[in-house]
């Protein structure tokens, strides 16, 4: 999408969308909108094939989506008008977008390629840093680090290779290595694991740690700040499992020197706090460093990721990156007709501010996906649930989408009943890959409809694509009659249709691929952060909390002058607790 643009280099006040002619015009379609979808396709029999885009290894139909060309048209405009363009070239440049924290937001930096690997590229300098060498000077030491787990080089402090990684992080730090971890389980060298603790409730820290040997447990703690209460506590905790199991096996001896060697050698750290890091006890030598204009919620391409790097490789992290990198390439240079996030971003503009839907399903047709609904709520949620704009004055249309999600077809069992038939308007992104990992054959079938030898893969993918059509066109009551139903449970019968679906589906789940979803919806997220006209970098939202749990701890934990400094209800709940709580 680059264009010529008129932006200043630090964005001040945001255009208001609402006060465009795009905007006018877009209420202007809104008002008598009648979403005919079998009578758009049956009108236009080029509709699905002009709203069919690519974007990298990404096939995009948008054509089941309730626009017509005149209000696409009119979403482009807006794009336009709120200069999206200008905006994105101000991110990739490193102007401070994030103006609550006054910081450059480059997560596209972490996946440029290395500055030797392309001397067309002009080095990217932001600040006075030259982010392009401290990237690929921290993915080197990753990837040197990665090999040697992983070829058993490096040892745990009794001299057994590793078998277990456990990453201890949360939020960004756990949501993006955990999606990933699960999502290229494929690609993970056989006798390696991974594990993820996020949770301060001690039971996730126990159950992960139950049944392993720490003599070949790696722990590696995952946190940009290094001071969240939940990562801290639990690597306390993990660092105890250590020692304690570690003196009980024998194979260390109950001394200072023995634990601190055992630490050095099953505890690494990624973090932008490296002097906190050396506090914890960690040698610096083993701590992976980013830094501060990477988001939590964007950084399972930088260190955060040496999970996935050490379980799947460093050549699958760096075709995972160069996945990446093709989406921002697409962003960068598609005119924004054919920006596929672009486009998917005003969609979901148009349902949220024209429509009326509040939220939006993401539907992975692949189990290996099943933790993206959940990886893409952090993602979304925390960077538009926003109510004032970024020069800190109200919005002036609603924002955030409420994303959720399972894969199919366990979603089709459970809540698709209320997209296909309920009142509300639920947009849906449905994924899926062409070529499964594990491509099972069903040797007897059912005798019926399930042939001897069926591949399930496609029979599953058959759902995906029976549920975009149902969806999409519905059944009318003349249809349900013609089937013999009662007249009386025919209108319980009737599918509306006109739910609008993107049907996204890849080659395979190659690390490329799951870079290129996770690129995808992050641009999503950005352009209708930019049209809200919001900071989509901060989190002010999830700051309160953590104060106030760290405030109530106290009383909690029997201080009864910290007790009756609650209100009524919460001091109520706290007394409750302790009454219930038996040791
Ligand atoms: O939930 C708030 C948050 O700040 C997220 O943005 C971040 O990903 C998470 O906490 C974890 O933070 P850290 O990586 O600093 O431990």
């Amino acid at each position: 999408m680059t264009e010529n643009s008129s932006a200043p280099a630090s964005p001040a006040a945001p255009v208001d969308a609402t006060t465009t002619a795009s905007w006018t015009a877009l209420t202007g379609l809104r008002d008598g909108f009648a979403p005919d979808l079998r009578g758009w396709f049956a009108a236009d029999p080029g509709r699905a094939e002009r709203l069919t885009l690519e974007a990298g290894d990404l096939t995009v139909d948008l054509s089941k989506n309730l626009v017509t060309d005149e209000v696409l048209a009119q979403l482009v405009a807006l794009a336009r008008d709120v200069d999206v363009p200008g905006r994105y070239a101000a991110m990739l440049r490193g102007d401070h977008i994030n103006v609550t924290e006054d910081r450059a937001v480059l997560h596209t930096a972490l996946r440029r390629p290395a500055p030797e690997d392309d001397a067309a590229e002009t080095p990217l300098v932001v600040d006075g840093q030259h982010v392009d060498d401290d990237v690929h000077e921290v993915l080197g030491r990753v990837y040197e680090f990665a090999d040697k787990v992983r070829s058993g080089e490096w040892t745990g402090v009794t001299g057994k290779r590793v078998e277990t990684v456990v990453n201890i992080g949360i939020g960004g730090s756990d949501l993006g290595p955990v999606m990933v971890y699960e999502a290229l389980k494929p690609y993970v060298q056989p006798g390696l694991e991974a594990r993820f603790v996020s949770n301060i409730d001690p039971s996730d820290v126990y159950e992960k740690t139950a049944d392993l040997d720490p003599e070949t447990t790696l722990f590696i703690v995952a946190s940009k700040t290094f001071g969240t209460l939940e990562t801290l506590t639990n690597a306390r905790l993990a660092r105890q499992w250590l020692w304690e199991k570690l003196v009980e096996q024998g194979a260390i001896e109950d001394t200072d020197e023995a634990r601190t060697a055992a630490v050095g050698k099953h505890f690494v750290a990624v973090s932008t706090a490296l002097d906190k890091v050396a506090a914890f006890g960690i040698d610096p030598a083993n701590a992976f460093g980013f830094w501060d204009w990477v988001g939590g919620r964007y950084s399972v391409d930088s260190a955060i990721g040496t999970s996935v790097a050490i379980a799947v490789g460093p050549d699958a992290f760096e075709e995972f990156l160069a996945g990446f990198h093709a989406i921002d390439e697409h962003v960068r240079t598609t005119p924004l007709e054919q920006n596929v996030p672009v486009l998917m971003g005003l969609l979901n503009v148009w349902y949220t501010n024209f429509l009326d839907a509040h939220t939006h399903a993401v539907l992975p047709y692949a189990q290996y996906l099943h933790r993206f609904p959940a990886y893409l709520q952090q993602l979304t949620m925390e960077s538009n649930g926003k109510s004032v704009r970024w020069d800190g004055t109200p919005v002036t249309t609603e924002t955030g989408e409420v994303f959720w999600g399972e894969p199919g077809t366990n979603g089709q069992h459970a809540f698709y009943q209320l997209i296909h038939q309920g009142t509300r308007l639920i947009p849906a992104d449905f994924i899926a890959v062409a070529n499964p990992a594990r491509p099972l054959k069903d040797g007897t079938g059912d005798g019926g409809a399930v042939a001897a030898g069926a591949d399930v893969h496609a029979l599953f993918l058959a759902n995906f694509f029976a549920q975009t059509k149902a969806l999409a066109f519905g059944k009318t009551a003349d249809e349900v009659r013609a089937e013999g139903t009662a007249e009386a449970i025919v209108p319980a019968r009737v599918f509306s249709g006109n739910r609008p679906t993107t049907s996204i589906l890849a080659p395979a789940l190659t690390p490329s691929v799951v870079g290129q979803l996770i690129a995808l919806y992050e641009h999503i997220t950005f352009v209708e952060g930019t049209v809200w006209g919001i900071d989509s970098f901060d989190q002010w939202g999830v700051e309160l909390g953590k104060k106030l749990a760290l405030e109530i701890a106290p009383a909690v934990e029997g201080d009864t002058a910290a007790l009756d400094a609650q209100d009524p209800s919460t001091k109520a709940l706290i007394a409750k607790y302790l009454e219930l709580r038996e040791s």
